[in-house]
């Protein structure tokens, strides 16, 4: 079985050491020996310290490399949407075996992957994708293709969970949080990607198309990112018994006329301490999969990383090469739902929102108007001085409320109306919750 390695970097090197270390074992696993035919990179002159691996594989003609007769697998961890969109088609379309870990890829364009992967007989994986070692897409496109999935609630972002984790320990604010995660090494030199919610809206984009039998593409993925999660926010999501982590959560639903629909978001929520994915600290990935028979499923472990990543990638390679040793492929895709995916206005969300107001008679009454107006219902609503403590400033208020299930678009509207009123000094914070407070 031979294999063609697009990309050398911090997956690749590790695919590499993996094969070279368990070549044995991967021998016996597939049934024959799994051989590399060739490395595309784009330095060739680049130092890649000891890897175990013969310097005259590398080349920079990666399109040379797939059309290669004795290629079997192309395996590609380059990133990025083109050039490895031509790639990947063009090997797929010529029957070979693709395993990928460019969510960016399968977000923007999935379509021509499969339709590509249809045509040419070969297989698709792409594990690595999603939560990185965590065997996750396996599951959700086998396991539990006998069961339906009404919800997917997950941290798939270990970049941004470390930045939230260390806000939530020590207090720190964001741009001091990011510092130290650039310093350790999680975040990367521009961290655009993950902290804008990028990363995590293409991988709620593969999540939901695999659990809702629907194509969902990153353009139908609500985005929001954590930029503007404050030390404030924190600390007042740790005083009602809450923590901020960034989630993907993809969920049916139904319209107004009761057609069952999709919706995909990623965005920054309070969550209780109490729930699941509270407790997934530091750089870990976690995702909550309800289905309708199994109950609650949890998945943990690394999201990212060279090995981690590269587990993931060596077991789709060890399926794919045992599919063609047998002369079989695995399922192509499944979208027969083709389910709509609803705006994120007709989200069902929840809101914290904290308020600077005036405090004086009628503000309560006032502002609880406000959410009366938009058919939004308060659960709870807290009041101290403003600036805490037990004097505070003396003339205004703290004013923190938390809403029950609403459409989203309400909730917005009425959070736009407050921020015009005069007793509203400022709207401190609006954080959406999950879970149930
Ligand atoms: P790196 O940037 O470390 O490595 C990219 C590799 O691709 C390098 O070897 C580079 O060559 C090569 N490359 C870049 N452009 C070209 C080109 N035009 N032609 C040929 N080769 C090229 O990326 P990662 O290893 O971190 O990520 C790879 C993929 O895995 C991405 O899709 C990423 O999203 C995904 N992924 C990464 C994870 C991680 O933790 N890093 C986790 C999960 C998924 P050269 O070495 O010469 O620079
Ligand atoms: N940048 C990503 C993260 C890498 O922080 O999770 C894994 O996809």
């Amino acid at each position: 079985m031979r294999l063609a390695l697009l990309g050398c970097g911090t997956v690749g090197s590790e695919v590499v050491r993996l094969l070279h270390e368990q070549a044995a074992d991967l021998t016996a696993r597939i049934g024959a020996p799994l051989e590399i035919a060739g490395i595309a990179v784009r330095r060739l002159g680049r130092d890649r310290g000891d890897l175990p691996v013969d310097p005259t594989l590398f080349t920079t003609d990666a399109l040379g490399l797939i059309k290669r007769d004795d290629v079997d697998v192309v395996v590609e961890v380059v990133g990025g949407i083109e050039p490895a969109r031509g790639w990947l088609v063009e090997a797929l379309r010529a029957g070979k075996s693709v395993v990928t870990a460019n969510k960016a890829l399968l977000a923007e364009d999935g379509a021509a992957l499969h339709d590509a992967a249809a045509e040419g007989g070969g297989d698709l994986y792409y594990e690595a994708s999603v939560a990185g070692a965590i065997p996750l897409l396996r599951p959700l496109r086998e396991s539990l293709h006998g069961d339906r999935i009404n919800r997917v609630t997950g941290i798939v972002n270990g970049t941004t969970n470390f930045i939230l984790s260390a806000m939530d320990a020590t207090g720190a604010g964001f741009a001091e949080a990011l510092e130290e995660a650039t310093e350790l090494g999680y975040a990367e030199a521009d961290p655009t990607a993950d902290v804008e919610g990028f990363d995590a809206a293409a991988k709620a984009a593969i999540l939901a198309s695999l659990a809702f039998h629907t194509r969902v593409g990153a353009a139908d993925v609500h985005r929001e990112g954590i930029t503007e999660v404050s030390a404030a926010d924190v600390a007042s999501a740790r005083a009602m018994g809450c923590t901020i982590k960034l989630l993907c959560i993809a969920a049916r639903g139904a319209d107004a006329a009761g057609r069952e629909t999709v919706s995909v978001r990623v965005h920054p929520a309070m969550i209780p301490l109490s729930h699941p994915l509270a407790s997934v600290g530091d750089a870990f990935n976690a995702v909550f999969v309800e289905a309708e028979a199994a109950g609650p499923l949890m998945f943990y472990g690394r999201g990212a990383g060279g090995a981690p990543t590269a587990s993931a990638v060596l077991g789709d390679v060890v399926a794919v090469a045992r599919n063609r040793l047998a002369g079989v492929r695995s399922a192509s895709e499944s979208a027969y739902a083709d389910l709509p995916v609803r705006p994120m206005g007709e989200a069902l969300t929840r809101y914290h929102v904290s308020l600077d107001v005036a405090d004086r008679p009628g503000v309560l009454a006032a502002v609880a108007g406000v959410f009366a107006r938009h058919g939004v219902s308060i659960a709870t609503v807290r009041q101290g001085p403003a600036g805490g403590g037990a004097a505070g400033r003396g003339e205004d208020a703290d004013l923190v409320i938390v809403t029950h299930v609403a459409p989203d678009a309400a909730l917005a509207a009425t959070v736009g109306e407050l921020r015009g009123l005069e007793i509203v000094r400022a709207v401190a914070s609006v954080l959406r919750v999950e879970g149930g407070l």
